[in-house]
């Protein structure tokens, strides 16, 4: 898919990990200029490998051609300033889920990016959008942009406006998903969870407690729900590939919302995430990959 609708040409993605990547690739892919940062040159090499190791399995796998690929490397830039972020029509923040964190790169974001009618996204999981948008001096233009991962691969991403947002921001941002990048949006309130977590993290959260109580062997958790719900992947693996640090944070902010007990993190999550065995992008979570 190439070409642009509506009014977003140039794009910058703040986080080169696994959704940044994601993200990065799926909005040069649609044929925008994409600008990625991350906070070492170090973490950046690491991520433009990432991303472009994946634009070298989309050709493999037949999604794209090879001229595709060479034209979507050319509209992608890297670098470890926000500074060069000034000229950007929309920018996604997809670094950890950190609130501290996400709001210092909000009030960045808001001191460089010059265009008036910017949008200013969050990727966030579970971080009440509304927070980040008073971090800033527009919080009208201040939108969660909330894609699944592997980004290019998933159709959905959910659009979740702040109480300050405007309706300007969310039908630009709105366009923007499902013209520009051919995704399905769906809509939910500033609530941590959001519509697809505050049904996946309970599940997936009962899943670890099962295994942490010995009530089954985590191969038999994850096949059950495999072959018995024709679930592509069991809520195990699916936790690794999320990252249990991930799983972990938005369980956090959801419990902090709700204080029910089904969103409280079992100690063995928390236990691992301590150790950082974080799932797939460590090597090692409830299972071990070369
Ligand atoms: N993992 C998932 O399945 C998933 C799905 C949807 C949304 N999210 C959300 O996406 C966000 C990122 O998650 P992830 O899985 O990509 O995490 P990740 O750990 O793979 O990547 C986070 C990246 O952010 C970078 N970073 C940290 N501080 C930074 C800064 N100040 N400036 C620039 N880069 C910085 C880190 O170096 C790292 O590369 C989180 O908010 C998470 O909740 C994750």
């Amino acid at each position: 898919m190439t070409g642009f609708s509506g009014d977003i040409a140039r794009v910058g993605v703040v986080g080169c990990g696994q959704m940044g990547s994601g993200i990065a690739e799926v909005c040069a892919r649609a044929g925008l200029d994409v600008r990625v940062a991350e906070t070492t040159g170090e973490a950046l090499e690491i991520g433009r490998t990432r991303l472009f190791n994946s634009l070298g399995k989309a050709v493999e796998r037949g999604k794209i051609s090879e001229q595709e690929r060479e034209a979507t490397q050319d509209r992608l830039s890297f670098t470890t300033d926000l500074g060069e972020f000034a000229d950007r029509d929309l920018v996604i923040e997809a670094v950890v889920e950190n609130e501290q964190v996400k709001t210092e790169i909000f009030q960045v974001l808001d001191q460089v990016v010059t265009r008036p009618d910017a949008i200013l996204a969050s990727n966030t999981s579970s971080i009440p959008l509304v927070r980040l948008a008073v971090a800033t001096s527009r919080p009208d233009q201040v939108i969660g942009i909330h894609f699944f991962n592997p980004a290019p691969v998933q159709k959905l991403v959910e659009l979740i406006p702040a109480l300050t947002t405007s309706e300007d921001t969310i039908g630009r941002a709105q366009l923007f998903a499902e013209k520009t990048l051919g995704k399905h949006a769906i809509r939910a309130q500033d609530r941590s969870g959001f519509v697809v977590n505050a049904l996946l993290i309970p599940y997936l959260l009962s899943a670890i407690r099962m295994f942490e109580t010995g009530i089954a062997s985590r191969e038999d958790i994850d096949n059950g729900m495999e072959l018995g719900c024709a679930h592509p992947m069991g809520p195990l693996k699916l936790a690794d590939l999320i990252g249990l640090d991930t799983v972990a944070s938005v369980a956090q902010s959801m419990y902090q919302e709700y204080k029910e007990p089904l969103y409280a993190a079992p100690p063995l999550l928390q236990r691992m995430v301590d150790a950082g065995r974080l799932g797939r992008k460590t090597g090692s979570g409830f299972y071990t990959y070369s």
